[in-house]
C-alpha cells in the first residue's frame, strides 16, 4: 500500500480548512436535473480536432459511434458544469478525453488523473499510443494548468490523496475493481461521486457500494442516459 510521504503523492497537499470543500446547493435531485438538463442543452463543447476519442488509435469504434459519444461527453461536461466543483479525482483519466470535458466545463477546477498509463503497443504502426503524453497535450492546448496525471496501479491505494468535491470512477469496471474504487473515491470526502460507465458490468458494485457502505450518507442518485450510462452519487453533507 502507498500511503503519504511517499512517491508522488508528497507532491499532492491535503488542502485545509481554507480550502474546504464548498458547501453547495443541488440539495435535491430535481434541481440537480433542471440545472444539468439545462447546462446540456446549452454545451457546445466539442472534442478537440487532435486530441480526442475520435483521433486516438482505436478512433473506429468511436467513429462509428460519434453521436452516440459527443452526447456522452457532453453530459460529462454538463455534469462538471452542474457541480461546479473545486477539485476533481478522476480514477481512470486515459488520454484525458473525459478530463477534457470537465475541466472545459470547471475550468478554475484543480484536476488529479490516476491511471497506469499503459501505453498501446499492439498496433502495426508506430510510435506506440501514450496516454498520459496525449493527455499532457491535450492539457496544454485547451490551456489547462491546474492538473496532475498520477501514473499508478489504484490497487497499490489505500485512500485518495487529498479531497475533492468531485469524483470520477471510471477505471475497471470488473466486480472487484469497480468496488475498491468507489471505496477509494469515498476517501477523499466528496460530495459527488460520477460512476462513468455504470451500465451492465459495473452496476452489482454499484449496488453494494449503495447499500453497504453509503448505507445513511446517500442523498440522492442521478443517472444519465449515454452510452455506457452514467450515475451520480450525491453524498449527505
Ligand atoms: C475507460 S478508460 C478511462 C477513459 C477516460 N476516463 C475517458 O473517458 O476518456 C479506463 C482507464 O482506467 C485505467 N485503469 C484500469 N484499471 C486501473 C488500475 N487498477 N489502476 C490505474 N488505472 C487503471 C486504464 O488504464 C484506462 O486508461
Amino acid at each position: 500500500m502507498i500511503r503519504y510521504g511517499s512517491s508522488d503523492f508528497d507532491k499532492v497537499p491535503w488542502p485545509g480548512e481554507r480550502n474546504a470543500i464548498i458547501k453547495m446547493s443541488l440539495s435535491n435531485v430535481q434541481e440537480f436535473d433542471e440545472t444539468f438538463n439545462r447546462n446540456l442543452q446549452e454545451c457546445k463543447w466539442e472534442p478537440h480536432p487532435l486530441y480526442s476519442v475520435f483521433t486516438q488509435y482505436d478512433r473506429e469504434y468511436y467513429l462509428e459511434r460519434r453521436a452516440a459519444f459527443l452526447h456522452k461527453y457532453r453530459c460529462l461536461y454538463a455534469v462538471s458544469k452542474t457541480i461546479s466543483p473545486k477539485t476533481i479525482i478522476e480514477l481512470g483519466t486515459s488520454a484525458g478525453a473525459s478530463a477534457d470535458a470537465y475541466l472545459s466545463a470547471s475550468p478554475k477546477a484543480t484536476y488529479i488523473g490516476f491511471d497506469i498509463f499503459a501505453e498501446n503497443g499492439d498496433r502495426d504502426d508506430s510510435p506506440p499510443w501514450k496516454p498520459d503524453e496525449i493527455a499532457r497535450k491535450l492539457f496544454k492546448a485547451r490551456g489547462f494548468k491546474d492538473y496532475q496525471l498520477i501514473r499508478i496501479d489504484l490497487r497499490a491505494l489505500d485512500r485518495l490523496p487529498r479531497r475533492a468535491d468531485f469524483v470520477v470512477v471510471d477505471a475497471g469496471h470488473d466486480f472487484d475493481s469497480e468496488y475498491s474504487d468507489l471505496r477509494l473515491a469515498l476517501t477523499a470526502e466528496p460530495v459527488f461521486i460520477l460512476v462513468d460507465d455504470s451500465g451492465a458490468e459495473a452496476k452489482p458494485a454499484i449496488e453494494k457500494f449503495i447499500s453497504e457502505d453509503l448505507k445513511g450518507r446517500l442523498a440522492y442518485t442521478f443517472p444519465i442516459n449515454y452510452i455506457g450510462g452514467g450515475l451520480v452519487l450525491k453524498l449527505v453533507a
